[in-house]
């Protein structure tokens, strides 16, 4: 796939309508309450929104927030699956959880940043939304409301996208995190306008693509996380483009379990256990280093105050469950990374998220922090990891897409930048 694409740079937006694609899928607190709780998805946004309404574009913005069910009969079936009790699916309920993916606070958000007002449609392409797009004049910016209200955005329906794209000249894409989908405004929309990147989507391209494709050697892949089966696709094309691949988190457990190790009550993917012995096999025919923990610290519950010990990799107890890297095996990764050229990370190496089982994930990050190598981390866990403990800022690139960053790490085509024109 060509990752070279034109980007705002590369067309005359002045005076003109744009329709931005942005990833404004922004974490919201539990509560129902409406406040943001991380706005760096709005914020990676602005150098391209301020970009364009410095050269005198009207900006129509755009996004999907979480997974809105359009119809109360979808609704319904939903939580029927999910084994809700049927008098309890009411259709106010599912009016309620529309409501709270509505863009009004994401609007709020962007207004501040902009220090301008921000104003927003109370409809996709409906007549709020074609009133407010038609009289919209260079330098103002319009918020759509979530892309996915319309069923047919995630069927990438052809008359939705039109009807999106009639509302401008140009389309901008900037929503890396959303790249992977094949939506009707990631996608669809592009075969109707002249079809560019913002300096989001670019700089991801960059840094991840440039990794993928023409890295600074040693290359040396972390992967973390908790099941082999959400990596495969990543395992399989790192061992073609790595140097050496460092396997950490949950899944280190099916690794383990099919090389005939104990595993205690660790995660453990059955099923992929072959799997995992043909990448072990597959990563000596290719002369790629693969690095497995020698040693693991173990729980007796999965708990922030369980009891713990470290014991040898393939040697935990019945009753035990392995939920950190032991420090051997921190050495031995933290001695991988440190003459790396460029270091990529996927996937946190235990369950971070409690205090004394975070020093594998901990002590990763902060040999990257300290390498020279070009450092690039895979959005999602891996993202968050990084920024709960403190080295955000150390990291060369830390990507803004969780499964956007996983399908480009795959080598999968990537839909949303596939239909932006080529540089
Ligand atoms: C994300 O949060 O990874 C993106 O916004 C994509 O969201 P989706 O998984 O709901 O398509």
């Amino acid at each position: 796939m060509n990752y070279s694409k034109k980007t705002v740079k590369d067309v005359d937006v002045k005076g003109k309508k744009v329709l931005l694609r942005c990833d404004f899928n922004v974490p919201m607190a539990k509560d129902g309450s409406g406040v943001i709780t991380d706005d760096k998805r709005i914020r990676a946004a602005l150098p391209t929104i301020q970009y364009l309404l410095d050269q005198g574009a009207a900006v129509i913005a755009c996004s999907h927030m979480g997974k809105p069910v359009a119809t109360f009969e979808s609704y319904k079936k939903k939580q029927l699956e999910k084994g809700k009790d049927e008098a309890s699916i009411t259709e106010e309920k599912w009016k309620k959880s529309l409501a709270e993916l509505r863009m009004e606070p994401v609007a709020a958000r962007l207004s501040e940043l902009l220090g301008k007002p921000v104003i927003l449609a109370d409809d996709v392409v409906g007549p709020d939304a074609q009133a407010k797009a038609a009289s919209l004049k260079p330098g103002e910016i319009l918020l759509l409301q979530n892309t996915r209200f319309e069923k047919g955005e995630t069927k990438n329906d052809p008359a939705l996208a039109k009807a999106m794209a009639d509302m401008a000249e140009v389309y901008v894409s900037d929503a890396f995190g959303a790249v992977h989908r094949a939506h009707a405004s990631t996608a669809g929309v592009a075969a109707h306008l002249p079809a560019v990147s913002g300096f989001l989507i670019q700089k991801e391209l960059d840094f991840i693509g440039g990794a993928l494709a023409n890295p600074k050697r040693p290359l040396v892949a972390i992967l973390g996380g908790s099941k082999v089966s959400s990596k495969i696709g990543v395992i399989n094309n790192l061992l073609e483009i790595a140097d050496t691949i460092i396997i950490g988190g949950g899944m280190a457990y099916t690794f383990s379990a099919a090389q005939g190790g104990k595993v205690g009550d660790s995660l453990l993917e059955e099923d992929w256990k072959d799997y995992s012995l043909e990448m072990i096999q597959k990563a000596k025919d290719k002369g790629v280093k693969l690095l497995l923990p020698v040693d693991t610290v173990i729980a007796d519950a999965f708990a922030p105050d369980a009891n713990s010990q470290v014991v040898k990799a393939g040697e935990i107890p019945d009753g035990w469950e392995g939920l950190d890297i032991g420090p051997e095996t921190v050495k031995l990764y933290c001695d991988a990374v440190a003459d790396a050229g460029t270091v990529i990370w996927n996937g946190p190496m235990g369950v971070f998220e409690f205090e004394k089982f975070a020093a594998g994930t901990k002590a990763v990050a902060e040999a990257l922090s300290k390498t020279s190598a070009i450092t690039i981390i895979g959005g999602g866990d891996s993202a968050a990891a990084v920024q709960q403990l403190g080295y955000a800022d150390k990291m060369t690139h830390i990507s803004t897409g969780g499964g956007a960053s996983l399908e480009f790490m795959e080598g999968k085509e990537l839909p949303g930048v596939a239909c932006l024109l080529d540089a």
